[in-house]
């Protein structure tokens, strides 16, 4: 399954980030209890951790999407990220779930939910799948967590390296070969 010089090593099984979104969706169903949010996915990682999790709601919720871009492979200012597909329901006075597949430094994360809460939302909040806390390079508080994993660069389950690898259904960290290593790819929203 992995390319030739990677080798992934199991992090996630299936079963386990499965159980753990069931959880999510039952305590934002309590969280959201009377409304009916947006969940407004981070495109392209979040594409399957987003869709897994509004099935396991037990409330109304309304689907949108965010890509964003970065200047550069290795750029580490917030100023170089850009919307590349802005979401296009009003957010205006709504309760608005940001859902992302990892938060590593932050730095994306920050950038999307300051503009937008400049569209006058009701309540912004934020949840990841995983938060890799270790190279965090601004302060932002998560909402809703899935899992904590301190460090690795993590592939599968949406989460890609080059495009690659986004498919499968647990979640591993990846190994480089002598020559290749992710350095700039780890910046890349
Ligand atoms: P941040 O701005 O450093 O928090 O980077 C966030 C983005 O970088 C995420 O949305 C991912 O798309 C990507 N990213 C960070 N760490 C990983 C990883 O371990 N695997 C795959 N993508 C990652
Ligand atoms: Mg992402």
């Amino acid at each position: 399954m992995a390319e030739p010089g990677h080798t992934i090593h199991p992090v996630l099984t299936p079963e386990q980030i499965q159980a753990r979104v069931a959880e999510l969706g039952e305590q934002l169903s309590r969280d959201f209890q009377g409304e009916e949010p947006i969940f407004l996915g981070v495109l392209n990682g979040a594409f399957i951790f987003l869709s897994d999790l509004v099935r396991h709601m037990r409330l109304p919720v309304q689907v949108d999407f965010v890509r964003l871009a970065s200047y550069g492979a290795s750029t580490t200012s917030s100023g170089q990220i850009r919307i590349t597909k802005d979401c296009e329901l009003d957010l205006t006075g709504r309760c608005v779930l940001v859902v992302e597949d990892i938060v590593d430094t932050g730095l994306t994360l920050h950038w999307l939910a300051e503009r937008l809460r400049a569209r006058g939302p009701r309540q912004l909040k934020l949840c990841a799948l995983i938060d890799k806390p270790e190279r965090r390079q601004c302060d932002l508080h998560l909402d809703y967590v899935g899992f904590h994993i301190p460090r690795g660069f993590l592939v599968g389950y949406g989460l890609d390296y080059n495009e690659q690898y986004r498919y499968l259904p647990g979640i591993g960290e990846l190994h480089f070969g002598a020559s290749e290593g992710p350095q700039g790819h780890e910046r890349r929203p």
